[in-house]
């Protein structure tokens, strides 16, 4: 459930019409709903309650400052995976022990930097960074805490560019390899090896493929407790699937229902990364239709957002639903035109935000494009020298701006005009 709902023939969020709030900050405009972001975190967090895990958001789902600060404190940790995120993380307020970072590529720079910061943990991706990170240390008289990421080698079920713990990706080590770290950790004479992470993929809707990796986990863990090592940190990562189409995706509780009886008696302290869950559904893309433009062959709706808004139909082939601000429009459609192409001004073919969509509009009509609280905003760029959308939050009758929409001038902050070329 979230609060974008029609009341009569106006969609709303919560109890304001979203129309106003269009009018009032432009468009294309993000907004989101603090309640549903409240909801899910608090669904998620009650339905493991047993066990007590800290809830690391996931920053790259949606990245705005408020949206972390509002999860940070309700308690949540983060996830991060550059030093961006964990420069965000800072400015949030997020306190160091609540940070994991992961990523298959942490650069010198990055890995001093969340040193210094003394973040909870690294979730190590490679044998090459551990060893990386063990020589930062060194340097800087500092010991760190890892945790070792597998890749479990499971099929998560979900589009092949999010699938992340199948063996042909580049994520994590295999088993074969953890085990191997582990009994030669003393090695590493600066690193604390003490954790296994994993992240299996992204809008999974199944409790099977997690079952399935975590069991391999705790194989892997009983095996080397047997052997004297000291494993305190389960992180079973995010990927909790959400409702874009006709997903039928496992609730909160029916997850934890299945996950929990895994986990209660390793005695480790255990960790969930969500992103999409979270604020997946707590966020809609709002844009205005600037064309109603009609081919022989079909109509398209011609929109003032686009795939620099939101890249994930382009990129992904995803499905996000699209409904009008105002459903009372009747407007009278040709049995040619009943299905429409919902498109933006960017040129390039793969610029659409929907196909095949039934949808009776007019130019000057908005429209609203659900689901688009994650991976929306924080995939967006400039692409076409378009400025990114403005982000809003709406808390109870309160709307909050969140992000400016970018100018002109943002656009070329950071270019010089100067060479010798004449
Ligand atoms: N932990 C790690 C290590 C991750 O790589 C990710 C997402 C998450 C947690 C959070 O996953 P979530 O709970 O949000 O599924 N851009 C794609 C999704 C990419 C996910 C990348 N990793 C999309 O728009 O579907």
């Amino acid at each position: 459930m979230h609060q974008f709902q029609y009341k009569g023939n106006a969609l709303y969020c919560g109890c304001l019409r979203i129309e106003k709030i269009v009018r009032r900050y432009g468009t294309p405009l993000y907004i989101y709903s603090y309640e549903t972001i409240l909801e899910h975190f608090l669904k998620l967090k009650n339905a493991f309650k047993e066990i007590s895990p800290l809830i690391c958001y996931s920053v790259k789902a949606n990245s705005n400052l408020s949206i972390l600060n509002i999860l940070i404190r309700q308690g949540a940790g983060l996830d991060i995976v550059s030093g961006g995120e964990l420069y965000r993380a800072k400015l949030a307020g997020c306190p160091s022990k609540r940070i994991v970072y992961a990523s298959v590529g942490k650069t010198d720079e990055e890995i001093k930097e969340a040193l210094t910061r003394g973040i909870l943990m690294f979730n190590a991706e490679s044998m090459p960074e551990l060893k990386r990170i063990n020589y930062i240390c060194n340097r800087l008289k500092k010991k760190a805490t890892v945790a070792l990421r597998i890749n479990p080698d499971v099929e998560p079920e979900t589009h092949s560019y999010i699938t992340t713990g199948k063996k042909e990706t580049k994520f994590g080590m295999d088993i074969d390899t953890v085990r191997g770290v582990f009994l030669q950790a003393s090695s590493y004479k600066n690193l604390d090896i003490c954790g296994i992470h994993m992240h299996i993929g992204s809008q999974i809707t199944k409790a099977a493929p997690f079952i399935k990796a975590i069991k391999k986990a705790n194989q892997l863990i009983e095996e080397l407790k047997k052997k004297g090592v000291d494993i305190r940190y389960l992180n079973i990562g995010g990927g909790l699937g959400i409702v874009y189409d006709k997903e039928r995706p496992q609730s909160a509780s029916e997850f934890a229902h299945r996950i929990v009886p895994l986990l209660r008696d390793t005695g480790l302290r255990i960790i969930l990364e969500p992103g999409r869950f979270i604020v997946g559904n707590a966020g809609i893309l709002v844009t205005k239709v600037l064309y109603v433009k009609d081919t022989s062959h079909k109509r398209f709706v011609v929109v003032d957002a686009a795939m620099n808004d939101l890249l994930r139909p382009a990129l992904y082939d995803a499905y996000h639903e699209i409904i009008p601000l105002n459903r009372s429009h009747k407007v009278r459609m040709s049995e040619n035109h009943k299905l429409v192409d919902v498109v933006g001004p960017v040129c390039e073919s793969g610029d659409f935000l929907g196909k095949g969509r039934k949808l009776a509009v007019r130019e000057g009509d908005y429209l609203a494009i659900l689901g688009a609280g994650a991976y929306g905003f924080s995939m967006s760029s400039n692409y076409n020298s378009r400025r990114r959308a403005a982000e809003v939050l709406v808390k109870g009758n309160k709307v909050y701006l969140i992000r400016e929409r970018e100018t002109y001038r943002d656009l070329v902050r950071k270019e010089r005009k100067t060479g010798d070329w004449r």
